[in-house]
């Protein structure tokens, strides 16, 4: 059975669209509330709920983040950048787990894998931390082999694959290809000894190839999940993919 991570960013996204001068993130007129729509999707079946706290604060805030800690009955997983300042806050948090992200404030969403050969320091000491106050570390990186290596060396316990590139050519000769090369880092990750998890592009048409990639624990979705409950409702839209990621 693979589990479903449901990111609940773009329900924040919609609330900041409108209120992101309001002094408080939550309560009077505000909404979307996004500790709702994480307690809906968990009656609807969710595994876990995960949030990117983003230094420029576009969607998810600090407080909407707080009451999920205290809210939630799953897992919370909390994607962040590899900085001292998410490390301090992730530690008085304490999450199930932190996803270890690259951050660029110009991009629309989190584009590439972070590149933990480049930043092998930081993200050693961001493990080693994590690790001793009893939070799993999760290093969101690309299909690649150095990576996975150099994610294994520095004994994280997770890793979570980039799945965009495979979602970008999915519709192009490329994809073939670009499948190919998540099952061998799956493979590679799992003979690691690391616990394999994947995110980012996965939608309800692709989820029947993206879960055939080995090994697979954890799939963590957003984007899709929250366009198709504007349609059917979140509740349906969990059930859904859940529903076809274990079909
Ligand atoms: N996993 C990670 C590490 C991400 O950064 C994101 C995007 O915030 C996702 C999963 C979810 O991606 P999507 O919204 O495309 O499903």
């Amino acid at each position: 059975m693979i589990l479903l991570g449901v990111n609940i960013d773009h329900c924040a996204t919609v609330r900041q669209a409108r209120y992101r001068e309001a002094p408080a993130a939550c309560g009077g007129a505000i909404e979307p509330d996004p500790v709702a729509f994480a307690l809906l999707a968990e009656r609807a079946g969710a595994d876990g709920i995960t949030v990117h706290l983003r230094e420029d604060r576009r969607h998810i805030q600090e407080r909407d983040v707080w009451r999920l800690r205290e809210s939630i009955a799953t897992r919370l997983n909390l994607e962040m950048a590899c900085t001292p300042l998410m490390i301090e806050f992730a530690l008085r948090l304490k999450p199930d787990s932190v996803c270890l992200v690259p951050e660029n404030r110009r991009e629309v969403t989190t584009e590439g894998g972070l590149d933990v050969v480049a930043n092998r320091e930081r993200v050693n000491d961001c493990v080693s931390a994590m690790t001793a106050a009893g939070i799993f570390t999760s290093l969101f990186i690309d299909p690649d082999s150095a990576q996975i290596e150099t994610g294994a060396a520095l004994k994280a316990p997770w890793i979570e694959l980039h799945t965009g590139a495979y979602a970008e050519a999915f519709h192009s000769p490329r994809r073939g290809a670009e499948f190919e090369r998540l099952c061998q880092a799956a493979t590679l990750a799992a003979k690691s000894g690391l616990s394999v998890n994947a995110g980012h592009g996965i939608s309800y048409v692709n989820i029947a190839e993206v879960r055939q990639i080995p090994h697979l624990h954890e799939l963590n979705i957003g984007h899709s999940i929250v366009s198709r409950a504007l349609f059917t409702g979140l509740e349906e839209a969990v059930r859904e993919m859940r529903a076809r990621l274990n079909a």
